[in-house]
């Protein structure tokens, strides 16, 4: 196993800071980056940040998770979290451990948010602490 934690995010994450900030909260994707790599440092990891508005590059990415050995996975799967049976399978179809990520608990929100397809295959779920949310999946990933 490498030292790598992959992150991943979905769709809209890019526009973290100007999107909805009453929900959200006011760090951008790269202020979220860059504390995740201070404290991965610290935890003598590194991680590898993604963010893409297409379902089929986190298929992709969580393949490319098992196939560079990596640590674990954190996935904040944005609004395919409620909607993708292929991001789904993806998380049951490799061995890495996936941790689901959300800025906001979703099943405080719309019904629709209450559905996850990315916390029925993932090892683990932690929402509702905004950008903290990240830090620690962080924290628990290095601990696998
Ligand atoms: C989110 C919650 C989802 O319901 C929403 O579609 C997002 C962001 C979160 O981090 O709180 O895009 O994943």
């Amino acid at each position: 196993m490498t030292d790598t934690v992959y992150v991943l995010n979905g769709p809209n994450l890019n526009l973290l800071g100007t999107r909805e900030p009453e929900i959200y909260g006011h760090d951008t994707l790269d202020d979220i980056a860059g504390a995740l790599e201070d404290r991965a440092r610290e935890l003598g990891l590194s991680i590898d940040m993604r963010q893409s508005n297409h379902e089929g590059h986190l298929v992709d990415w969580l393949h490319e998770a098992q196939a560079h050995d990596a640590r674990a996975v954190i996935l904040n799967a944005g609004a395919f979290t409620h909607t993708s049976v292929a991001v789904h399978d993806a998380i049951k179809s490799i061995r890495t451990p996936v941790i689901e990520v959300h800025l906001s608990n979703p099943h405080t929100r719309e019904e629709f948010r209450h559905t996850s397809f990315v916390g029925r295959a993932a090892k683990g779920t932690i929402a509702g602490f905004g950008a903290l949310s990240y830090q620690l999946a962080l924290e628990a990933a290095a601990r696998f």
